[in-house]
């Protein structure tokens, strides 16, 4: 049976569930189409809803729900997740609130960290609490398996698959469709004429968040023989920007063009990659890449939407699987796609790094329909960074502090990532698109309250933000720890933090991690804390001041807070249980706030 006879079998017979997604970096997203399009095989509509707009009480009236849910560096729920969790938490739910509700969860994270998967035990641990039913028990994605998240995700699905065909047996004379089978397109892309192309006006546009900038710095700030290259950013805005000291840059990359024209002539769209398209939505439970123009053209759409540069997943080669033709460019797919090819999948394109464009240019026979083009590439994901600037300091302006991404795999070229390859080629008077939102740093509303920001490496652009912003309104109780491999080569913003100290404003306290003789131990921000646990307490214990961590997660914020127990013992003779009381109740009063990443 065709796609469309079954969905219209299936429709109005109540076989349908609710697919919930809560994404950082755009895989729980794509767990929940895997999840949709599986359904479909199942003839279950499923409805895939993003959590960030999903009015949480609806999950009340809902029968059966799965969740797709990822973890955010300090094991928190992913921002999206918020508001359901809010809810879900208040004392005064009933016991039974869920009793109708059936549910699954997916988690994604990252065994390396001390909360795996945290958000999805919590979830299934509280519906479940509120008298609903876990019908699948719970997958775990784990970035550090060798296979990425389908190493849990693919027997997971099977999992759910299977329960779900115990909720919803098959209808008579529908059979199960093949997994191998072509699935629909979720898109249809038809010819578009010039005119609508001149006269369409980008969504981006319109969107209030979101402003055109002008690039007018981009500086290297780490010696030029430094093996890591990290950037100053100064954008221009030619009206008002609004935003705090902890909020959030989002950047929106494009391809570098050399590298989309290649990959267009590889895959033969480049005779037609400039001509007019428009963008039809034709799967609905399928999701589609945000601000998506539905006036385009090809070249644009590799460029700015669809991402030639992603390591591809399995699921891409069994699509591409399809429109293979050479004989032996199916065998080695096939091999790829057997259960035993697993391994050989891993070593081709996940060790190394290979991406999509790259593995095209392997498959040469491919011939891939333009309407596909959405179910092969994922979307270009836009980029977050903390602002790293006070506006109160540079007015209609925004700084960046980023590190460029590059790293060698056993393949020739160089790894670069994406956003960062994208910013490192700007040049001054050139423009970009930007995004603003809230971070998770607030400043405290009394600016005589003492603050500590600890902000190793990159993690120093908020406090950047944050010290500007208070020396600029005479607030000078301001202690600053940073952390870099060496005093001379990436010791970003050292001149302007020395001037600080030196007018008063600033207590800056530094931990040269390789700067130390041959064999001796890393010395860390959390050693020199070690060594003030008495200003520590006097500041956090005595003074009610604020403590700001942020960089890459790691160890770093639960060596912060180990120091900080030290402090609670060793100055105010707190027992173990006190100092560990004592640090949740700074995160409880939001005295202590951490925006770290993985
Ligand atoms: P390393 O790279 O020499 O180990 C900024 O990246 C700084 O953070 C570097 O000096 C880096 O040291 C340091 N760093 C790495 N791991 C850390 C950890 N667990 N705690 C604190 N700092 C760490």
């Amino acid at each position: 049976m065709s796609f469309s006879a079954s969905a219209a079998a299936e429709d109005g017979d109540g076989r349908s569930v609710t697919v919930l997604y809560a994404t950082e970096t755009g895989t729980a997203q794509e767990v929940a189409d895997r999840i949709a399009a599986q359904c479909r095989r199942i003839h279950v509509r499923a409805r895939v809803h993003n959590l960030e707009t999903y009015p949480p009480e609806n999950l009340i009236s809902e029968d059966v729900v799965i969740f797709s849910v990822a973890t955010t560096g300090s094991g928190k729920e992913p921002r999206a997740m918020t508001p359901l969790w809010n809810l879900l938490l208040r004392s005064d739910l009933p016991q039974d609130l869920f009793e109708d509700l059936s549910f699954a969860v997916f988690g994604l994270g990252d065994s390396a960290y001390e909360k795996f998967c945290w958000p999805a035990k919590l979830l299934s641990r509280r519906l479940e609490g509120l008298g609903a039913t876990e019908i699948c028990s719970r997958g775990e994605g784990d970035d550090q398996h060798h296979l990425g998240i389908d190493g849990a995700f693919e027997p997971w699905l099977r999992k759910l698959t299977h329960t779900l065909l115990e909720f919803y047996p098959l209808p008579p004379l529908l059979d199960i469709q093949s997994a191998d089978g072509l699935p629909p397109p979720r898109v249809s892309i038809t010819d578009s004429d010039a005119r609508t192309l001149a006269a369409y006006q980008h969504p981006l546009d319109d969107d209030p968040q979101h402003y055109t900038a002008t690039v007018s710095c981009n500086r290297r700030i780490t010696a030029e023989d430094w093996y890591q290259d990290v950037r100053h950013f100064e954008l221009d805005f030619d009206e008002d920007v609004r935003y705090e000291p902890g909020d959030i840059a989002i950047v929106h990359p494009e391809a570098q063009p050399a590298d989309v024209e290649g990959f267009l002539v590889c895959t033969g769209f480049d005779a037609t990659a400039d001509d007019p398209v428009t963008v039809t939505q034709t799967l609905q439970d399928q999701s589609l890449p945000d601000f998506l123009p539905t006036t385009t053209t090809l070249r644009t759409l590799f460029t700015r939407h669809l991402d030639i540069s992603a390591v591809p997943r399995r699921s891409f080669f069994a699509l591409l699987r399809h429109f293979v033709f050479d004989e032996l460019e199916i065998e080695k797919l096939d091999e790829f796609l057997s259960e035993e090819g697993a391994d050989e999948l891993y070593e081709y394109c996940q060790r190394p790094r290979r991406m999509i464009r790259e593995v095209l240019e392997e498959f040469r026979s491919a011939c891939i329909p333009r309407e596909y083009i959405f179910d092969l590439f994922p979307p270009i994901r836009p980029r977050q960074f903390s602002i790293a600037s006070s506006v109160k300091r540079h007015p209609r302006q925004i700084h960046l502090c980023v590190a460029m991404v590059q790293y060698k795999t056993m393949l020739r070229i160089p790894r670069r990532g994406l956003c960062t390859d994208y910013m490192s080629r700007l040049q001054p008077g050139d423009a970009l698109s930007i995004g603003l939102r809230k971070g998770l740093f607030c400043l405290p509303q009394d600016g005589a309250t003492p603050i500590i920001c600890v902000g190793p490496g990159t993690g120093v652009a908020p406090m950047r933000a944050i010290i500007e912003d208070r020396t600029h309104d005479g607030f000078n109780r301001n202690t600053l720890y940073f952390g870099c491999r060496s005093a001379s080569k990436d010791q970003h913003y050292a001149t302007e933090w020395h001037a600080y100290a030196d007018n008063g404003a600033l207590t800056y306290r530094t931990a040269f991690s390789r700067d130390g003789p041959e064999g001796t131990p890393r010395r860390y921000v959390q050693d020199v804390m070690c060594e003030d646990l008495q200003a520590l307490w006097r500041v956090l214990g005595v003074e009610g001041g604020w403590l700001f961590i942020s960089g890459s997660a790691n160890k770093m914020p639960a060596g912060v807070r180990q120091a900080i127990r030290d402090a609670a013992k060793r100055e105010a003779k707190k027992t173990l249980e006190e100092a560990n009381e004592f640090v949740a109740l700074l995160e409880r009063e939001g005295r202590l706030i951490e925006e770290c990443w993985s």
